[in-house]
């Protein structure tokens, strides 16, 4: 990859030079491409090849097909993005923390790297890949990748840009190409792991993520070696689509973590999940993308037990299991309700939700419980060793089982549910439900609440924050506005700086008109475009006729062109 960052035009342009494995008889190459302008195709000499572009499909992009001369294993593709590529977000200095200098981002999975750089974008396809990218002084590139230039190198002949390389010789699917360029400083948290920020933003993600070595240590404890050399995380500005994305050797997160608590990590933990369930062993399909993320929320979670110990982990799986009550009750599909999804034809994106998260999760949890996690955490890590650097199915993953952790029991399959499990909507009846005894306590604090008692006297002494999130969630949707002034009186939740105890709360003022947390809702709306935050909150104000849809369609108004197109898909279909 070879290309040069323009943010006056906003657009990325240069080459990409493909490397192929190629049938003996092999005629011709394929390539995803969508939204981009293809300037010109040659061969490694610069010779001209033929090739043409099919229609474009709205979702997939279209076919570029290349005509290849006998024995040729290169094409170098000449293109620019362009206005309509997804995966790259240009931030004007305003949108970022420093409000000095522009930033870009890009975000590949599931099929988005297609609009930035011409390739096979299916997860099943595996790819190295070096890139050099020149960017205006004096901002920085970073990638997923070994980042072989720290500083850059001058570009000779052009004193306004510097060159920054990478190279990742681990083959990987081509979502997992990620990009990024700003006023981008680096602080290490330890030999191998470190943070990477805006330089307003360095000092409070290096403190956030202090802990970043113990994670990986925790995670190789589990299910065996690091493979990926260094771990380093990207703290975006505030626009990042996602909570996190796994991209390897640099997680890329959204700046809401940093509460100043380091209470929101475990999403730093899953992302790192990821450098095994994901980048090792990779859904071969979107559709069977659960073992991608229930494998990874599994993970997760025992990374944060071992790090924060049972009680945590525990209530961070039932703030998970009641996430998924809800989905499993408000999906209208039943199909998105399995974990093995059919989505042919349709958009990756379709299928997710928290089905693959937590039923998937759930599954797992099964199979530990099953068989002892002893058992189930020696196939877990044979698992990952055996399909290291390879795809996988559903249908391989049932095969795997079978040959491994329930072999020779001809009634394991039926007493588990496998079948229904993986191919069937809804949850299984032998699903386990976390029991957490600090969130009997807290419903007990509701449910005193509730009866009359009033917020200052609730017993709250010591409540992290997922305590207080379980809390939220379990008020009722009935509450008086007395009642809700009452305990904003008492726990200042409108003016909570933690995102996760401020999105609950703000979903329960919508649901009770409680006005005087509206113009914080419009605040949050408009500082940050975490899909998982901002798509629930318009959902629930388009669901208050009135005065929700007017406020609804006036701030997206105004907050739409701050979000990434990820997060304006979604919101498009909600706010009419
Ligand atoms: N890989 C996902 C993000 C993703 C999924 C991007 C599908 C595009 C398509 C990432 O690992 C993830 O799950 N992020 C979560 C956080 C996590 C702690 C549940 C998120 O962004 O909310
Ligand atoms: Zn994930």
């Amino acid at each position: 990859l070879d290309l040069t960052a323009d943010f006056r035009a906003k657009v990325l342009k240069g080459t990409a030079a493909l490397t192929l494995e190629t049938a003996p008889t092999a005629k011709q190459v394929v390539l995803d491409v969508k939204a981009l302008d293809i300037e010109g195709v040659t061969d490694a000499s610069g010779e001209p090849l033929k090739y043409t572009l099919g229609t474009p499909h709205p979702i997939f992009g279209a076919p570029l097909t290349i005509e290849l001369p006998q024995g040729a294993q290169k094409v170098v593709v000449k293109y620019k993005t362009t206005a309509n590529t997804q995966a790259l977000q240009w931030l004007d200095p305003s949108q970022t923390e420093g409000k000095k200098y522009p930033f870009l981002l890009s975000q590949g999975q599931s099929i988005l790297t297609r609009t930035w750089i011409p390739t096979q974008d299916s997860p099943m396809v595996r790819q190295t890949y070096s890139a050099i990218i020149r960017v205006p002084t004096p901002l920085k590139a970073v990638m997923s990748a070994e980042m072989l230039t720290p500083d850059g190198e001058a570009v000779p002949g052009n004193g306004t840009l510097r060159a920054f390389r990478f190279k990742m010789d681990q083959a990987i699917p081509p979502y997992l190409i990620a990009l990024a360029i700003g006023d981008i400083d680096f602080r290490p948290t330890g030999d191998r792991t470190g943070v990477y920020a805006e330089k307003a933003t360095i000092a409070r993600a290096a403190a956030e993520l202090e802990d970043l070595e113990k994670f990986v240590a925790a995670a190789e404890n589990l299910y065996g070696p690091y493979r990926w050399g260094r771990y380093d995380v990207l703290i975006l500005p505030p626009s990042f689509p996602f909570g996190g994305m796994e991209n390897p050797r640099l997680t890329f997160a959204t700046p809401t973590i940093l509460a100043g608590d380091k209470s929101l990590v475990s999403l730093v933990a899953h992302e790192l999940a990821h450098s095994w369930s994901g980048n090792l062993v990779t859904n071969a399909t979107w559709d069977d993308f659960w073992l991608n993320e229930g494998f990874t929320t599994y993970f997760e979670n025992r990374i944060m037990e071992e790090m924060y110990g049972k009680d945590r982990a525990l209530m961070l799986q039932s703030l998970g299991f009641a996430s998924l009550q809800d989905t499993l009750s408000s999906l209208k599909e039943p199909g998105l309700t399995q974990l093995h999804t059919d989505l042919k034809g349709r958009d990756p994106d379709d299928g997710f939700s928290d089905i693959p998260y937590e039923k998937g999760a759930a599954f797992l949890r099964l199979l530990e419980q099953t068989y002892g996690r002893k058992k189930f955490d020696a196939w877990l890590k044979g698992y990952f060793t055996r399909y290291a650097f390879k795809s996988m199915t559903t249908a391989g993953f049932v095969e795997d089982l079978r040959e491994t952790l329930i072999k020779g029991d001809p009634g394991a399959e039926d007493r588990l549910k496998l079948n229904e499990w993986l191919y069937k909507p809804g949850l299984p009846s032998n699903a386990v439900k976390p029991q957490s005894e600090a969130f009997a306590r807290v419903e007990a604090q509701v449910e005193a609440f509730t009866k009359g008692t009033p917020a200052k006297s609730l017993v709250t002494e010591g409540w992290v924050t997922q305590e207080w999130q379980h809390f939220i969630e379990s008020l009722p949707d009935t509450l008086t506005l007395e009642q809700m002034k009452d305990l904003d009186t008492a726990f200042s939740f409108t003016s909570s700086r933690n995102s996760e105890i401020l999105f609950a709360w703000l979903k329960l003022a919508i649901v009770h008109h409680y006005e005087p947390a509206l113009p914080a809702l419009e605040t949050f709306l408009t500082s940050q475009g975490r899909r998982r935050f901002v798509s629930p909150l318009y959902t629930a104000l388009m669901a208050q006729k009135g005065w929700g849809v007017e406020m609804a369609k006036r701030v997206y108004a105004k907050a739409r062109p701050l979000y990434h197109s990820v997060t304006r898909a979604t919101v498009d279909e909600t706010v009419k």
